[in-house]
């Protein structure tokens, strides 16, 4: 019967046995020596350990998880151990010490002004995952996980200093003024060069090339411009071209997904998902060239311009 009546009400049944603690008691949790274990007592265990042993339980993992955190923590740096929220070198010897390790471990991905290349632009003052000296300390000292930013093993002092000279870059550049019209751009994206065919904008359009969506945010508009004129000179490394050749002649070209020992895998031109062993191929050849065309007979001058500065609007939400 109370079988039932769970299956069918399930949130009546679970409300009429949740202060039945005393009932579990008197039951002998479900067994009974003189009568062996009993339905009712063990469906009251089972949802009483159901209720006890879910939080309990999460509230361990949790806490393990946390004190894991705070051990790693421990090794990685003082400063986040003892939540410093505020830069404490901030001089401009300290600006100048941040600016030479910044040369030496950051200009590859940010530029040598900070204003970006294969890494965002740091000149802006607003920063994706969190603008406080708190947040920017942790993602150059722990690196932003999932992303091509890895952080630096550096005494918190030295990474402090960084911390300054990117400040210091905001104040001194502020967005970047692009020459072009961002209106008269997007009217160009949507209707020269087959764009859309191969990328993304916010939620439509191929997906051959990488979305676009948040590009300026992204890409300074020097590396946007190039992007479009020369796009095998600004190749993004996520997206290699393969062209394989199968044993009997075809050849298939694609952006690469996947590639081990045996097999390959890359999304071909019309956007399938291809698969191949590799004994199956007579050549796998990977060129150092974009599937993007080169479009600078397309666009140049004020197209350009303006479709650049289309472009580097594009922000995330
Ligand atoms: C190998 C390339 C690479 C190097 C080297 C690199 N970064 Fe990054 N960095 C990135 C990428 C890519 C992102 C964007 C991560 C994302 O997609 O969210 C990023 C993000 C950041 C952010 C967060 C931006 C935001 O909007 O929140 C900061 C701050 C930053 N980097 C600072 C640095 C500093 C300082 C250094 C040198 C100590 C450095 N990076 C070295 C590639 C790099
Ligand atoms: C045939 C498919 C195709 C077409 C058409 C195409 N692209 Fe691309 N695009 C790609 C691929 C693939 C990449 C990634 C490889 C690379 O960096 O060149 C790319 C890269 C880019 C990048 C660099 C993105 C980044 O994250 O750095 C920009 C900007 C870009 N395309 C803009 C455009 C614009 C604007 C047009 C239209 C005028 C266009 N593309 C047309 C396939 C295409």
């Amino acid at each position: 019967m109370r079988l039932q009546l769970r299956a069918l009400h399930p949130v009546t049944a679970m409300v009429s046995t949740v202060p039945d603690y005393t009932a579990l008691k008197a039951s002998g949790f479900g067994f009974r020596p003189d009568r062996g274990a009993t339905l009712d007592g063990m469906f009251r265990v089972e949802s009483a350990r159901r209720r006890w042993f879910l939080p309990a339980a999460i509230l361990l993992v949790s806490s393990l998880l946390w004190a894991d955190g705070l051990a790693a923590q421990n090794v990685l740096s003082r400063a986040l151990q003892e939540r410093i929220q505020e830069n404490p070198h901030t001089t401009e010897a300290d600006v100048d010490a941040g600016a030479r390790v910044f040369r030496r471990s950051c200009s590859l991905c940010h530029g040598a002004d900070g204003t970006g290349g294969d890494g965002p632009d740091l000149t802006r003052g607003v920063f994706r995952h969190g603008s406080s000296d708190a947040a920017l300390f942790r993602n150059i000292l722990t690196g932003i996980p999932n992303t091509g930013m890895g952080g630096i093993y550096q005494p918190d002092r030295s990474i402090w200093q960084v911390v300054s000279y990117v400040r210091s870059l905001s104040r001194a550049v502020g967005e970047e003024e692009v020459p072009g019209d961002p209106r008269r751009g997007r009217m160009l994206y949507m209707t020269r060069g087959s764009c859309s065919d191969c990328h993304r904008l916010n939620g439509s359009g191929g997906r051959l090339g990488p979305d676009l969506s948040d590009l300026g945010w992204r890409r300074a508009p020097d590396h946007i411009g190039a992007s479009i004129t020369d796009p095998s000179a600004a190749m993004d490394a996520d997206y290699r071209t393969v062209e394989v050749r199968t044993r009997d002649g075809g050849i298939v070209r694609g952006v690469l997904r996947n590639e081990d020992r045996y097999s390959i895998q890359f999304l071909d031109e019309f956007e399938n998902l291809r698969s191949f062993q590799k004994t199956d191929l007579a050549a796998i050849d990977k060129p150092e060239e974009s599937l993007m065309p080169p479009l600078a007979s397309f666009f140049r001058g004020r197209d350009l311009d303006d479709l650049v500065a289309y472009l580097y609007s594009l922000r995330p939400e």
